[in-house]
């Protein structure tokens, strides 16, 4: 299995970042991390510096992905990999890399529209993580935060992007007729055990938010039944309950955040390992569950 790089995290930008607060820290039980500049707020899963980054502005919509490399190697052939497929790159600024706690960052731009960011040494958080509301904590080390799932109408740029640039690997594909006359096509890569990092959904023409969802991963499954309580607590849209993912095995559920983008909370998934041959196609989202509960 190639191991070279992991989701490190994911930036939206909303116009109002403290509407974000009471969710990620009272829903889905993140640790704040240190406010930034103009009002940006960022969010802890683990012992990193910064996961979720959440700065002030019109997009109301994913503004960036950051993808750490496991080492000074993985950097390296990771940025050439990028270049030799033909996507620009360019090196962060000092500002850049002080902004994102990180030891080197290279920038380039993806099909989908963003800017995504292959960085190095992100730096831990001057205390260790732990979240009264998560107390078994999120699964991370060596697998990221969680993953990233975005839709765009770029969807096969996108693909050779994401294999042949940042060099992930497709894990399986789902491929369905959800209603009369409308397929959902998503393509789930790895870049480490984690089934996937990234996702990518066919989207017929530009949404109004490319994110779809950002996942985060419990280590007790009792830690996601707990989130899904405090989500049906609070008025925000559950557009999926629990249920239990074909693909990925992963037990979670999905709850819409203040912003509109989902998170889904989720324990259990399937791992990658190196005599991985499961890359196929699947005809339905869940195996079970995942029925749509509250709609906004
Ligand atoms: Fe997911």
């Amino acid at each position: 299995m190639r191991q070279e790089i992991e989701l490190a995290y994911v930036g939206v930008e909303i116009p109002d970042p403290s509407t974000l607060t009471a969710f990620f820290a009272d829903v889905i039980g993140l640790a704040p991390g240190e406010p930034g500049a103009e009002g940006s707020t960022s969010w802890r899963n683990d012992d990193a510096v910064h996961r979720v980054i959440v700065d002030r502005g019109p997009a109301n919509d994913l503004a960036f992905l950051g993808f750490a490399a496991r080492d000074a190697q993985a950097f390296e052939a990771v940025t050439a990999r990028l270049a030799d497929a033909g996507f620009d790159l360019s090196d962060g600024t000092l500002e850049d890399r002080r902004g994102r706690r990180v030891g080197r960052l290279v920038r380039t731009s993806a099909p989908w529209g963003v800017p995504v960011e292959i960085v190095l040494d992100l730096q831990r958080a001057s205390t260790p993580f732990s979240s009264p509301l998560a107390p078994g904590g999120f699964l991370t080390e060596g697998v990221g935060l969680g993953h990233a799932v975005v839709a765009t109408p770029a969807f096969d740029e996108a693909d050779r992007f994401v294999v042949e640039g940042l060099g992930l690997v497709q894990s399986d594909w789902l491929e369905m007729e959800i209603a009369a006359g409308i397929n959902l096509e998503v393509r789930f890569y790895h870049g480490n055990s984690r089934h996937h990092s990234l996702a990518l959904a066919r989207a017929p023409f530009e949404l109004p938010q490319k994110l779809h969802h950002i996942m985060f991963e419990t280590k007790e499954r009792d830690d996601v039944g707990a989130a899904f309580d405090r989500a049906w607590a609070t008025d925000l849209p559950i557009p999926n309950g629990l249920g239990r993912h074909d693909n990925d095995g992963m037990f979670s559920f999905y709850v819409a955040s203040p912003a509109g983008f989902q998170v889904e909370v989720g324990h259990g998934a399937r791992v990658i390992t190196d005599d991985w041959a499961d890359n196929r196609r699947y005809d339905r989202i869940s195996a079970w569950g995942h029925q749509p509960l509250r709609q906004g």
